[in-house]
């Protein structure tokens, strides 16, 4: 009997924190793919404001534990995460023109290191063109609300971190 290959893809990212514009991407893979592995890149060089293990567990509370969503995290390089994995297939979304140059520059580095590697890219959502987890800490930082730009879980998170409540 034939069985159905299960399609993955590999959705990597900092995710410092997540937001509703990577939520957004999530959502919408699972329409093309059987699970999405929202992989966290655990590189300390970045500084990020939340450790590895408190961003996947965010995600994981953003995403409700939907079991299609696999949320796991890497050091190294995304290459040999994929290897690991046995999924060949990267998501990356991009809001405007100026992510291309970036994301152009990744693709054909993860390309150069490993043949096999496939970047594919989706557009995101128009409501949150402008959301990125940088802007959102700054606003945070700043004493603005970003409730609707975030899930709950990580606004609340983000004012214990940054305002200590
Ligand atoms: O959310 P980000 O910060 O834009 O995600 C970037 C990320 C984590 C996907 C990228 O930096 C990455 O793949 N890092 C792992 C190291 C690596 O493989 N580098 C070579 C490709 S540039």
């Amino acid at each position: 009997m034939n069985e159905k290959k299960v399609s993955k893809v590999i959705y990597p990212g900092s995710f410092d924190p997540i937001t509703n514009g990577h939520l957004n991407l999530v959502e919408r893979a699972l329409h093309i793919f059987d699970e999405v592995i929202v992989a966290v890149a655990n590189n300390p060089d970045k500084n990020p404001l939340f450790t590895a293990e408190e961003r996947k567990e965010m995600i994981s509370i953003a995403v409700d534990h939907n079991p299609r969503v696999i949320v796991d995290s890497f050091e190294g390089l995304l290459v040999d995460y994929a290897k690991r994995t046995g999924v060949h297939t990267v998501l990356r979304g991009m809001r405007a023109m100026s992510d291309f140059e970036y994301e152009y520059e990744m693709t054909f580095m993860n390309r150069k290191l490993d043949r096999d590697i496939e970047t594919i890219f989706m557009i995101t959502g128009l409501r949150w063109f402008f959301v990125h987890s940088q802007v959102i800490k700054s606003a945070v930082k700043a004493g603005a609300s970003v409730d609707g730009l975030v899930p709950d879980i990580v606004s609340n998170r983000l004012s214990e971190k940054i305002n200590g409540r």
